[in-house]
């Protein structure tokens, strides 16, 4: 299988990091092949610009060959911490120009646009990784989770990939280092569950 798997954090040393280097190492040890990227490493220009917005646009290289992998992918993991109950805006971006119209969903024939668009990603399965300070059950009563929202309902389930599992690993700032390794061990079960070793 093809995995995309795409980081927004932009500090090399962080915990986001070691989740995304222990998700691509577990990919790879189960014989598929990781698209890798790292946002802030690569400089993703997260800005969409008017001539890009419609369906069929001309992309720029960078753009077409992220758009070329997410359609290629068989199944995507995304990594990013919470900000403000949102992606860096980085990743918002990348979701702005690569989760675009004709690639990862279009409106159907007669449709002006205000239908339910029908999702063309052929990735059925998406796992989200995140990372917050905020306790669990603080973060569903107050915050109401809104990345399980824009992460399962307003991007993949809008696309087509129903198989949707996220972790939310909490709290960070005052974890311990055996937690941290438990997490990262929690990751590699996922990859087996959702990537299974190639027979
Ligand atoms: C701009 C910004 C906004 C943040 N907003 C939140 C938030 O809304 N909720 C929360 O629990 N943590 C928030 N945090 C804390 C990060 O989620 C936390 O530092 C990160 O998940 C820890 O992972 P790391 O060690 O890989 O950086 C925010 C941090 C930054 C820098």
């Amino acid at each position: 299988m093809r995995i995309s798997v795409i980081l927004a954090h932009p500090d090399p040393t962080s915990f986001n990091h070691a989740i995304a280097q222990t998700a691509i190492a577990a990919i790879k040890s189960n014989g598929h092949t990781a698209f890798f990227h790292d946002l802030y490493q690569e400089q993703f220009d997260p800005i969409l610009s008017c001539e890009e917005i419609a369906k069929g646009s001309p992309l720029p290289a960078a753009i077409r060959k992220h758009c070329d992998e997410i359609t290629a992918a068989d199944g995507i993991v995304i990594v990013h911490p919470n900000w403000w109950g949102q992606p860096p805006a980085i990743l918002k971006g990348w979701v702005d120009r690569v989760i675009r119209p004709g690639v990862a969903y279009e409106f159907l024939e007669g449709d002006s646009g205000e239908g339910i668009p029908s999702g063309l990603l052929k990735a059925k399965t998406a796992l989200v990784f995140n990372t917050s300070n905020t306790e669990a059950q603080r973060e569903k009563d107050i915050f109401g989770d809104p990345l399980e929202t824009i992460w399962k309902n307003c991007i993949f389930g809008l696309c087509g990939v129903t198989n949707f599992h996220r972790r939310m690993f909490t709290v960070v700032v005052t974890s311990t280092e055996a937690q941290r390794k438990g997490w990262l061990n929690d990751i590699r079960k996922d990859i087996d569950i959702f990537f299974p070793k190639v027979k």
